[in-house]
């Protein structure tokens, strides 16, 4: 029995009514006692030793579960564990089955956070959309000149909700891992099409975007399209976040092994060291760059993150703040350098 005990991955304990520890298996020394033996006499060790675990052992009304913390040097443990009714040897006993559901709990609150976030971004245009079209409807004499601009506040708020819908699709078409479209492109056609879909933009800031291409044609290996995504949302947070007549260039550099750097540097804002972690997880918003850009969800970078991690690569940000920033992403080549 012992070796089938020791088999099993949960910690599993059988105990006495009074709280005594009958048996232990491996997986229970590991977790609850750093690898070591029960101590003489038996009880529940300390962490776990709890009224509520008591209480379980000494009821009637059995199988009973009880949830607990159990800190591990410097992890906060959640475990549950089971209390079954069985007999051992001649006397009747508790099993104890425990389970380590840290990781569902920790998810269940991510679950959570992403929902009520999700729901507050998509309130506040709502609300206001609501607001404007109220106005416009209890009030028919209000001047063509006023109807027309809250028109166009409704139409800014709706495109808001829009953008933010399409995020979350993508989001979760990337998290349901649909399966890349991994091919050899040129850096060349990367470069064109997000240059054609975001010049006007930096224009109309007066800001300078260039885009330098080594000499020698640099063919890259991935899914084209995400990795056009995950190049246009960089650039288009360097025009957001640099302020007017400010200089953004995309280049690229090798890596010493077979990959590039693909790199968007700014003259702009930049990024704390306190944030550089955080602005890649789903809606962190510096405060400074609320104000730059009022109508942006945080959802960007998070999307870069995922289309880059889903080719095995990685992405990330060097950055002063005040003076500007470097955000880049590693790519594959499909020549070798
Ligand atoms: N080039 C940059 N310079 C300075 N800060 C940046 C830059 N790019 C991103 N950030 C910071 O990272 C945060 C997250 O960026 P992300 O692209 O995820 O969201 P967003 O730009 O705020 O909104 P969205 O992309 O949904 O419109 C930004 O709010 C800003 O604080
Ligand atoms: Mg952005």
């Amino acid at each position: 029995m012992d070796a089938v005990l020791d088999a099993l991955e949960n910690p599993i304990a059988i105990a006495a009514a009074d709280g005594r520890l009958l048996k232990i298996n491996r997986a229970f020394r590991s977790s609850f006692l750093q690898g070591l033996d029960l101590p003489a006499g038996g009880g529940l060790p300390a962490g776990i030793d709890l009224p509520a675990l008591r209480e379980a052992l000494r009821a009637d009304s059995l199988p009973a579960q009880v949830e607990f913390e159990f800190l591990r040097g410097v992890h906060r443990l959640v475990y549950r564990v089971k209390v079954v009714p069985i007999h051992y040897g001649e006397r009747d006993a508790r099993l104890l089955k425990f389970q380590d559901i840290t990781e569902i709990r920790r998810l269940q609150a991510v679950r959570r956070d992403f929902v009520a976030n999700v729901s507050h971004q998509l309130k506040t245009p709502l609300t206001s959309i609501i607001g404007y079209l109220e106005t416009l409807l209890t009030r028919p004499g209000l001047p063509e000149e006023k109807k027309r601009e809250f028109l166009k506040r409704i139409a800014f708020q709706t495109r808001r909700m829009e953008s933010l819908v399409l995020d979350l699709i993508q989001l979760s078409e990337l998290e349901s891992g649909k399966t890349l479209n991994k091919k050899p492109f040129r850096l060349k056609d990367l470069f064109r099409e997000v240059q054609e879909q975001s010049e006007v933009k930096a224009r109309q800031k007066g800001l300078s975007l260039r885009f330098v291409l080594p000499r020698k044609t640099v063919r890259l290996l991935g899914d084209f399209h995400r990795l056009r995504e995950a190049l246009e949302n960089l650039v288009q947070n360097a025009i957001q976040y640099t302020p007017r007549d400010g200089e953004i260039a995309v280049y690229i550099e090798p890596l010493a092994d077979n990959r590039v750097k693909i790199c968007v540097r700014d003259t702009g804002i930049g990024v704390e060291p306190k944030f550089q972690q955080r602005i890649f997880q789903r809606f962190y918003r510096v405060d400074s760059a609320r104000k730059m850009h009022a109508g942006g969800t945080g959802l960007g970078l998070a999307i870069v993150k995922h289309i880059l991690e889903a080719h095995g690569q990685e992405v990330g940000v060097d950055s002063a703040p005040g003076k500007g920033s470097v955000f880049w992403m590693t790519v594959e080549r499909a020549d070798s350098a």
